[in-house]
C-alpha cells in the first residue's frame, strides 16, 4: 500500500507539472518553444505510464471490478489517447489546424483528471 501512496502522489505532481507546462507552452506564443513542447510532453507521457502502472497494480488485487469501473478506465484511456493525438497535431505548426483541436486539448485534461481519479478511487481497497 505505501508503494501505491508514493505512485500516487509521484501521479498528482506530474499532472500538476503537465498543467502548468501546458500553459507555459500556450503562453510562450508561436513559433512554439520546442523545448517547453518537449517537457510538457514528457511530462505528459510520464504522468499517463505512472497512471497505467497504478490502475494495473490496483485493478490486480481490486476485488470490486465493476462495470462501471471498466467503463472509467475505457474513457480515461480514450481521453489520454485524444489528449495525446491532439498534443501531436498542435506540436506541427506548418498544419492549419480547426479551433477545436485546441479546444479538445485545453478541456480533456480536466476531464481526463476527473475520471482518472475517480478510476483510482473505485479501485482503492478500505475505502470504508
Ligand atoms: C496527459 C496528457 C496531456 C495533458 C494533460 C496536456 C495538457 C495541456 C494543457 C493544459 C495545455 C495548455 C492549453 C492552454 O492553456 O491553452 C497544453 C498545451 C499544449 N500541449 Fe499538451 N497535454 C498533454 C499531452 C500533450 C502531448 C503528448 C503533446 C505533444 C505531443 C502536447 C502538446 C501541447 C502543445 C503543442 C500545446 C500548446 C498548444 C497551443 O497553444 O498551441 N500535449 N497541454
Amino acid at each position: 500500500m505505501e508503494t501505491i501512496s508514493n505512485k500516487l502522489i509521484a501521479a498528482g505532481i506530474l499532472a500538476v507539472l503537465t498543467l502548468i507546462s501546458g500553459m507555459m507552452v500556450s503562453r510562450s506564443g508561436k513559433p512554439l518553444n520546442i523545448w517547453l513542447v518537449t517537457l510538457h510532453k514528457l511530462i505528459a507521457v510520464a504522468g499517463v505510464v505512472l497512471i497505467v502502472i497504478i490502475v494495473n497494480q490496483l485493478f490486480k488485487s481490486a476485488d470490486g471490478k465493476t462495470i462501471v469501473t471498466i467503463g472509467l478506465m475505457t474513457i480515461s484511456a480514450i481521453l489520454f489517447l485524444a489528449l495525446i493525438a491532439t498534443g501531436a497535431f498542435l506540436t506541427r505548426e506548418e498544419m492549419e489546424l480547426p479551433a477545436f483541436v485546441l479546444k479538445i486539448h485545453q478541456v480533456v485534461p480536466l476531464l481526463a483528471l476527473a475520471s482518472s481519479s475517480l478510476t483510482v478511487y473505485l479501485l482503492l481497497p478500505n475505502k470504508g
